[in-house]
Parts: C-alpha cells; structure tokens; sequence
C-alpha cells in the first residue's frame, strides 16, 4: 500500500496530542476535592429534598454548542459536584420508594473508579477483568442452585437478561438455524404447518419480556398474559391448560416466564410447579427475578424462591437490591452450549488464540449481542466482598419487614386503603376520601403522587392495579427506617388534606 503524500518526513515532526493531564499534581488535588464533595454527597445521603425538579442551572449548562477548545479541569470538576452531584432522581435518598431502585454504596463509587482507570473492554481476550466476571458469575450460580457448568453473562439489567434468555430459548426451540435463516424459515423446517411458537407468564410480568419477545422476532403477541391467582401469581393449572390449548391450535409451545417479584406488588409464582409443568411439556423455563431473586439471600424469603435453582434461565439485578451502582444486571443460562449457539461468532478480527492476550475462549461476546462491554462485574465482585451476602439478605428482610410497618400505618389512617397483598417490600394503596365521584378516584391519586414527589419529602410512583391506580411504595433502599415510613405517611396525610381543601 503506498503512503499517502500527508505522511510525515520524519517522526520527529509528527505532533503528539495526549489527552492526560500537562499537571499532574494539580489533577490531583482536583481529584481529592471531587472525591471529598461525592463521599460527602453520600454521607449526606439523607439530608434534603428527595427530588427536586432539574435546576435552571444544569438545564442551562446543557444547552451549550459544541465543546471546541479544552476547558480546565478544575472547571469540569466544579459543575460535576455543583450541577450534577445534586441532580439525581432521588434513589440515593432514604426516602425515595418510586419504581425498584438500588441506592448505591459509597463502595460501589471506589469500585467504579478503578474500573474506569482499568478501562477494560470485557467482551473477550485475556485478562483480569475477564476472570473477575467468572468470579462474580460462578457466585451468582452458587447463589441461585445453578450447576457450575452452566453459563452466564452480566448484562445491563434484567430487561437485557430476558432478551438474552429468550434468544436462548428460542435457540433451544428452532436451533442455531433461526440466526441465519431467520424465524420463519426455521419454524417452517423443524415444524412444518406450525402457526408459530408462544410463551406463557402471567398478567404481571414486566412488560421487558413482551419487548424481548418482539426484538427475537416472535412477536410480543405470541407471549399469553395470563390471569394471576388473589395472590398475584400464576395459576400452573391455568398455564398447562393454555399449553395444551395453543398445541391444539396448532402452535409451538416453547417457554414458560415465572416472575420472583413481580414489578407492581412484588409477587413471587410459584416457581418449583412452574418449572414442574415446563418440564413436563418439555418447555425452556425462564425466572425474570429482577429484584425479587436475591431474596434468598435473606433466611427467611429463600423458601419463596424454591424451585429458582431448576429454571432453564434466570435474569436478576445487582443493581437494585444488591445496591451495586448502575448498571449491573445478571443472566444464567443452564445450558451452556445452545447460550453459546444463540449468540457466537467467529469473524478472522476476533480471532482466539491459545495463548497470549487473544486467548480465554469463549468469549464474553460469545454469550450476548454486545462485543464492547464494560467491566460491570468489578463493581459487583468489590461490592458482594465489601458487604457480604449475610448483611445483604439482612438489608433486603429488612426492607420487607419495613413494607409490612407500611402497610399497617396505612391500613390504620382513615382514608387510606391498601389495594394489594405485601409479600415482599411493594406496598400499594390510594387515597379514598368520603363522598369522592368514582371517576375522580385515579386522578386524585395521581395529583397525590405528584405532590408528594414535588414537596421534596418522599417519592412513591403509581401503577395500576385490576383497573385502578394505585400509588405504590417500593422500599429498596438499605437507608431507610421506620421513621422515614412515618414521615411518609405523616406527608401524604398532608397532602391529602391540602388537596381537599382545595
Ligand atoms: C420484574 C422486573 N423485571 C424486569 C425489570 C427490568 O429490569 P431493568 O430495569 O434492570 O432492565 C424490572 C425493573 O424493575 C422488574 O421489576
């Protein structure tokens, strides 16, 4: 290949451009600052507003034209602490109950550091990051019951570990033939005349698995929602009936989804019948426990999650209640080979080696969509040994233990009524004044949640039960106690008084 007539004559005259610091010292100092304003941002986790609406400041500050020319260190720095420090949705907070959110530890910052000075890029070759991701994998399989020969991946979060796991089931069901040919064309090989394959899960399951359906090319439709029992959970009977329904229809049955923890109540199916009815049938299991699977860690929950350790796949966070800092979402795959079958490729780029830094085959990026992946596990690796998983299931009963001292001071204030069961760390309810018209019931609760939210005191969200709105508590967070529930209450009680009076 002939050199083009911009090279240099010599080396001397190429221009070097280095982006590290022309002073080290003074990024020091800056550094310590920075990490001094965080670690005080932490400590103070619990002192002022929960939320607040986004600052004119920042909003200003990020509406900026295009950063030509460096700016000082010392600069960047100040508007971090300043205009991004401050500006959170809230979950560090002990006081935020919206959505399931993790709250960080001030561990998981250390963690996040050094992972960002390794900078590795763990979609494969050999290094340390690598074996920490094994690490932290083969915990997540002792945890769970999985054999260690299965495999797994830290994704995201559980939205990816779904996608990832359908993609396996689907694998399972069509074979590696499905990736190249397409699903159609599969189907139409292994089950000629097939109408086309369908799941199963319950009315709750998070909506991220009717995505993950659709993204695999099956289409979202062809996973059956169906009816949950009082306890919010699916009914085995119903699903080996639906089962049998759709194989006389002339479709092809091929994963069953069973939720531990369900997103609106915090619900956990009966996962062993689950996984009794998919083998049966000969169907992939799958376990979306989000937040919900790592209540075994806590002696008291582990016996509501019997039968996880028989699930084909599971997709978990540690994230949420293993307060790793986002993002770290976990998927375990029982069956080695067809995980690997669903996702590997073998391009003369990324070609393996035996030995030096192209070995340590297989590679991540064998075992999901991403090939740039960032090194998740060192945060989860820092923060399982820092806390240990005793003092995490102590956190999470906890959490749980709080959720029922919810429920009773909402069950006991006029006016207010629970609207679902509370079987782990969710509480649902709404406000219902006397004499309110039954169409003004949703609206009421949903200006409730939004005062709450801008009072600064505490954040619920809302999601809607058999057709009402409900506003819903998720406690999550390792920082709050009892009175933090009170001055909930004690705020929404307020709230509604206020909206009354007007
Ligand atoms: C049951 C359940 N599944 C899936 C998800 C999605 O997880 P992620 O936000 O980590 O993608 C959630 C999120 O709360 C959830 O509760």
């Amino acid at each position: 290949v002939p050199l083009t007539a911009a090279t240099p004559a010599s080396p001397a005259a190429v221009a070097q451009t280095s982006l590290d610091p022309a002073d080290w010292n003074g990024f020091r100092d800056c550094a310590h600052q920075l990490l001094d304003a965080v670690l005080d941002h932490l400590q103070g986790a619990g002192a002022g507003p929960v939320w607040q609406p986004v600052s004119a400041a920042l909003d200003q500050a990020m509406r900026r034209p295009l950063p030509l020319a460096p700016t000082a260190t010392t600069e960047v720095a100040r508007e971090l602490a300043e205009l991004v420090l401050p500006s959170g949705v809230g979950n560090t907070h002990p006081r935020f109950f919206g959505w399931v959110h993790g709250a960080g530890t001030p561990g998981g910052v250390l963690a996040e550091l050094v992972a960002a000075a390794v900078n590795a890029n763990v979609g494969g070759r050999d290094h340390g990051a690598v074996r920490i991701e094994r690490q932290v994998l083969a915990w997540a399989k002792a945890i769970m019951g999985f054999p260690p020969q299965s495999s797994g991946l830290l994704v995201s979060g559980t939205s990816m570990g779904n996608l990832v796991a359908i993609q396996a089931a689907r694998t399972a069901a069509l074979g590696p033939m499905a990736r190249a040919q397409g699903v159609a064309a599969a189907l139409a090989q292994r089950f000629p005349g097939a109408r086309g394959l369908t799941a199963y899960a319950s009315e709750a399951v998070h909506a991220c698995v009717l995505k993950g359906m659709g993204i695999a090319g099956l289409g979202s439709d062809s996973l059956r929602l169906l009816p949950v029992d009082a306890s919010h959970r699916l009914c085995p009977e119903r699903l080996e009936a639906a089962i049998h329904a759709d194989r006389a229809a002339g479709f092809v049955p091929f994963l069953v989804v069973g939720t531990a923890g369900t997103v609106d109540i915090g619900a956990t199916d009966d996962l062993a019948a689950l996984a009794r009815v998919a083998a049966q049938n000969k169907l992939w299991f799958h376990v979306d426990g989000a937040f919900g699977a790592l209540a075994i860690l806590s002696p008291a929950h582990r016996p509501r999650l019997a039968g996880i350790e028989a699930a084909d796949s599971l997709a978990f966070d540690f994230h949420k209640w293993a307060h790793v800092p986002y993002d770290a979402g976990c998927v375990l795959i029982r069956d080695e080979r067809c995980h690997r079958q669903s996702f590997a490729m073998a391009p003369n780029y990324l070609e393996r080696a035996p030995r030096g830094t192209a070995a340590g085959a297989p590679w991540f990026c064998d075992y999901g969509p991403e090939l740039s992946r960032s090194a998740r596990a060192i945060k989860v690796w820092a923060t399982l040994r820092e806390q240990g998983l005793e003092r995490i299931g102590a956190a999470i009963a906890s959490n749980c233990e709080l959720a029922q001292h919810l429920g009773r001071r909402l069950a006991a204030q006029p006016g207010f009524e629970l609207l679902a069961p509370i079987p782990l760390n969710i509480v649902c309810f709404r406000h219902h004044p006397a004499g309110i018209a039954p169409d003004q019931l949703d609206p009421h609760n949903r200006e409730l949640a939004c005062d709450l939210q801008e009072s600064g005191v505490a954040v619920v969200s809302t999601t809607r039960l058999r057709g009402q709105l409900a506003l819903r508590a998720a406690i999550v967070n390792h920082r709050t106690t009892a009175s933090d529930l009170d001055i909930l209450v004690d705020a929404l009680v307020r709230a509604a008084r206020r909206r009354a009076a007007r």
